[in-house]
């Protein structure tokens, strides 16, 4: 690493001034190492009214903390579990964003952002280094901001797209050899295991994939062994799609675009996930602006985009960001993929929820909680899968949709929903045919 000055975190974020606006690189390479450091500049009181973005960082986010209120503003465009009470409390704050418009705000200068704070992989003999497990908008940091701060860290993988970019991008470098954030998958509870099978049946051979973080994901991917030909073109993906590369199950082959390859924008998983996608050239790591974009997602064939929820309602209403209303998510990516998928060849777009929550509340509802936000509308939804069934919504009335979302709703509040779908639609609802 000739020709690199490194400095300490310490120094390098002297750089930041009061009234800036910070991006964070996110996920698996939150850049701690730095955070750390500007925090210590926060207690010390070196400057207020900064503004901190980020999609979702992974492991401590002190700077969300009230303890630095008046120094500190996080305006996150995701709310991950690190900043959920504090943005509860409303000490932090969201910004409502599909995915693929977060480096929009930035590229088109809603946002304007002066100091970028990103973690690399080590330089090639050419001078390129990788932004790794995370490109989503923190490429449109880099390319805009005043300052890029970078801690070049041996344990961030070389991944390839459109993660690449040169040091001469880079003002300031700092060294660290941390590991990056690992998460080891979790036990597929027999609950997400039924929902996995469910979901499992929609999934075509040939279908490009998209899903999310969780149990749900890694128990749908656990039951495709047997399929043929699948790809991956999704915002992230996680350690449930290895098997399937191993055994060529995944393979792209069926893609229209990027075909051969695995897309996606970020990462989160184990290191086993991370040392997959260094060197590899068969995983392109893209630009948010690519991967959640609709027209892109939607020019490959059978997209199957596989979300979650909160609550649904009787019609088919989506709340994915909010319990009432209390924050808890994000819109993140779920009306990029469900709507590419939607206008996909043979795509399915599927919302895949446990018919209760872990406390026994029905995540399916009469009406929403007042305060939930809807995050996809009634129009946006096709597939929804408990784990009693699935049931396809697209073209169905009101009264249909409500008589098929109720017959895979929990036995104990089926009678509930029934009820109060009778008081909406009158005792119509009783005499329409049966809903197949
Ligand atoms: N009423 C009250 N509480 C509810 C509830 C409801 N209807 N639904 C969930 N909860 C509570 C649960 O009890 C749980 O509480 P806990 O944290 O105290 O255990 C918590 O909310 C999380 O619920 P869970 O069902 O486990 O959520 P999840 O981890 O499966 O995540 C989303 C679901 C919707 C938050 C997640 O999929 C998401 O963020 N989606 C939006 C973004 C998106 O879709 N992106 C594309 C894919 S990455």
């Amino acid at each position: 690493m000739k020709n690199i000055k490194f400095i300490t975190a310490k120094e390098a974020v002297k750089v930041v001034k009061s009234n800036d606006r910070i991006h964070l690189h996110s996920v698996a390479v939150t850049p701690h190492p730095l955070i750390q450091a500007l925090c210590e500049r926060g207690r010390n009181k070196e400057f207020r009214n900064v503004r901190i973005q980020h999609i979702h960082t992974e492991g401590p986010a002190p700077y969300a903390d009230i303890e630095f209120e008046g120094i500190f503003q996080l305006e996150s465009f995701f709310v991950g579990h690190n900043v959920r009470k504090q943005t509860q409390l409303g000490y932090a704050d969201y910004i409502p964003v599909f995915l693929h418009e977060t480096q929009r705000l930035i590229r088109e200068g809603v946002l304007k952002v002066n100091v970028a704070m990103i973690q690399v992989s080590v330089p090639d003999k050419f001078g390129y280094v990788s932004l790794g497990t995370s490109v989503d908008a923190t490429l449109a940091a880099v390319e805009k901001a005043d300052t890029v701060i970078a801690i070049v860290n041996p344990n961030v993988p070389r991944a390839f797209g459109d993660a690449i970019f040169h040091i001469n991008d880079i003002d300031l470098f700092v060294e660290d050899d941390s590991p990056l954030i690992a998460k080891e998958m979790g036990e597929i509870s027999d609950i997400d295991r039924k929902i996995g099978r469910f979901v499992a049946e929609l999934v075509d051979d040939g279908a490009t994939l998209q899903m999310g973080i969780g149990a749900i994901p890694n128990a749908v991917l656990s039951m495709l062994g047997n399929h043929k030909d699948l790809g991956v073109h999704s915002e992230m993906f996680a350690d449930g799609i290895l098997p399937l590369v191993d055994k060529g199950v995944v393979n792209g082959k069926n893609k229209a675009i990027d075909k051969g390859k695995m897309v996606a924008t970020f990462l989160m998983g184990s290191k086993k996930l991370y040392d997959f996608i260094d060197n590899n050239p068969g995983v392109a790591m893209l630009d948010v602006a690519y991967t959640n974009r609709v027209a892109i997602i939607a020019q490959n064939p059978k997209v199957t985009a596989i979300n979650s929820a909160l609550q649904i309602d009787i019609t088919g209403q989506v709340c994915a960001d909010s319990i009432g209303t209390t924050h808890y998510s994000g819109v993140g990516g779920q009306i990029d993929f469900l709507r590419g998928a939607s206008l996909s060849e043979g795509g399915k777009p599927i919302i895949a929820i446990p018919s209760v929550t872990n406390k026994g509340i029905s995540k399916i509802a009469p009406i929403l909680t007042p305060g939930a936000g809807v995050v996809s509308t009634r129009a946006n939804i096709h597939w929804l899968v408990t784990e009693f069934g699935a049931v396809n919504l697209y073209g169905r009335s009101l009264q249909d949709r409500a008589k098929l979302i109720i017959s895979i709703s929990h036995p104990d509040h089926q009678e509930n929903l029934d009820k109060a779908a009778f008081e909406r639609f009158g005792p119509h609802f009783h005499f329409v045919w049966d809903a197949e």
